[in-house]
């Protein structure tokens, strides 16, 4: 059986409590001062549990903050590109300073999970946002959130109440469970492909040239909070799942989900998403045109050059790069200016915007930019909307 590659920090965490120990720590944790989570942070306490963010054990402290901000690493020296961070307001931070343990909730559920407060520290929010964002503008989606949190972290270690549940059942979404399959598919080379959209012609063209190269694919979409024009992630499920059947080889694939926020960060997101699918069992990971881009925030390529900050033995995952991809009709067939010789009237191009715009008349994109069963997945999602 092949061994797969150990996690980030070189094991993986699991912050879920003993069963046996459950109801008496939610009792403990009813008897706590409380912090309600928005939803970003929602999604990040599910990856802490199941360890999808090994080594984090928790919201990160000011010295592990700082240290990512100023040199993408913890403050151990571990490559870090994204602050997983809790927010709190001055009130807040004033009501919880002084408390050991504080329990942590999300809507209607009670507490979800108890915190040992390691410090509660004072951040800048727009020094945050040109850090991982380049950008402070509030009209990205990504430093959007963080500009209207508030001006305080907490951070500290944590204990969670209940395995995160799945968001789409039958489907794997915990490194747990991926690696676990991967073995018992005896696979050892795995590629993973991030994505936040329905795959197209393109995202399959990179799925299938990558998984020329290993043993299997997990196409790992990521279904936590994206931002309101994104198509929503039951959609997509769908999309993946007709795409699946008809044109990808099931021994050689799997759809597993990551219940991750998107947060948009482009470069550094890009290594965030490469150490978590390291952490899920994968070994080799596609970074294509403007990966985790929004707008024209980032440069096409720009997160592909900042992965040569890094040493791939140290990353433990290989980066496989793709240019821009596109269904030339004179080569008839997918390219990019790496294999196709011709110009841009034989290329389809369709941006975001084009295809929205053509789902909400009814009408397909053709079949050079999707599969048409997908698109009938979409067109039918829109007319229901
Ligand atoms: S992302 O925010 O998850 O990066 P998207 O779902 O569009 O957005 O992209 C998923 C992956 O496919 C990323 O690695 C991205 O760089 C890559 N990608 C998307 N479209 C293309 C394309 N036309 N050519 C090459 N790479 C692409």
């Amino acid at each position: 059986m092949p061994t797969l590659e150990p996690p980030h920090g070189g094991t993986l965490v699991n912050l879920v409590v003993p069963h046996k120990e459950r109801d008496l720590l939610a009792e403990f944790a009813s008897g706590l001062k409380s912090k309600e989570l928005d939803e970003r942070e929602f999604w990040d306490l599910g990856l802490l549990a199941t360890g999808a963010y090994s080594p984090l054990r928790g919201f990160v402290t000011e010295r592990d903050y700082n240290s990512i901000l100023a040199g993408n690493r913890l403050d151990s020296g571990l490559i870090w590109t994204l602050p997983i961070t809790l927010s709190a307001t001055e009130t807040e931070a004033n009501r919880l300073s002084g408390e050991e343990e504080i329990a942590l909730t999300y809507g209607d559920a009670g507490a979800i999970a108890i915190m040992r407060i390691e410090d509660v520290y004072k951040v800048d929010p727009v020094a945050e946002c040109e850090a991982v964002f380049k950008s402070a503008d509030p009209a990205h989606p990504g430093a959007k959130v963080v500009l209207e949190a508030g001006e305080y972290r907490i951070g500290g270690e944590l204990q969670v109440l209940d395995e995160p549940a799945a968001p789409f059942p039958g489907f794997p979404y915990t490194p747990t469970e991926t690696r676990a399959e991967f073995e018992r598919r005896n696979w050892s080379t795995i590629v993973a492909f991030q994505t936040r959209n329905p795959v197209h012609r393109a995202h399959e063209y990179l799925c299938k040239c990558a998984l020329e190269l290993v043993d299997g694919l997990m196409l790992h979409p990521l279904v936590g909070a994206t931002k309101e024009d994104d198509i929503p992630a039951d959609v997509r499920m769908r999309c993946y799942e007709v795409l699946f059947e008809k044109y990808f080889p099931q021994d050689r694939a799997i759809i597993a989900c990551l219940p991750a926020p998107m947060r948009y960060a482009g470069p550094k997101e890009a290594i965030h998403h490469a150490l978590i699918r390291r952490n899920y069992g994968a070994t080799h990971f596609i970074v294509g045109r403007d990966h985790a881009g929004v707008g024209d925030y980032y440069g096409t390529y720009e997160a592909q050059l900042f992965f040569d900050n890094f040493d791939p033995a140290e990353l433990g995952i290989t980066p496989l790069m793709f240019e821009h991809a596109f269904f030339c009709r004179a080569c008839n067939q997918m390219g990019s200016d790496k294999t196709c010789p011709h110009g841009p009237d034989e290329r389809v191009h369709l941006s975001g915007t084009k295809v929205r715009e053509m789902l909400g008349e009814g009408e397909s994109p053709p079949g050079e930019f999707s599969r048409p069963e997908v698109a009938e997945v979409l067109v039918e999602a829109y007319a229901r909307r």
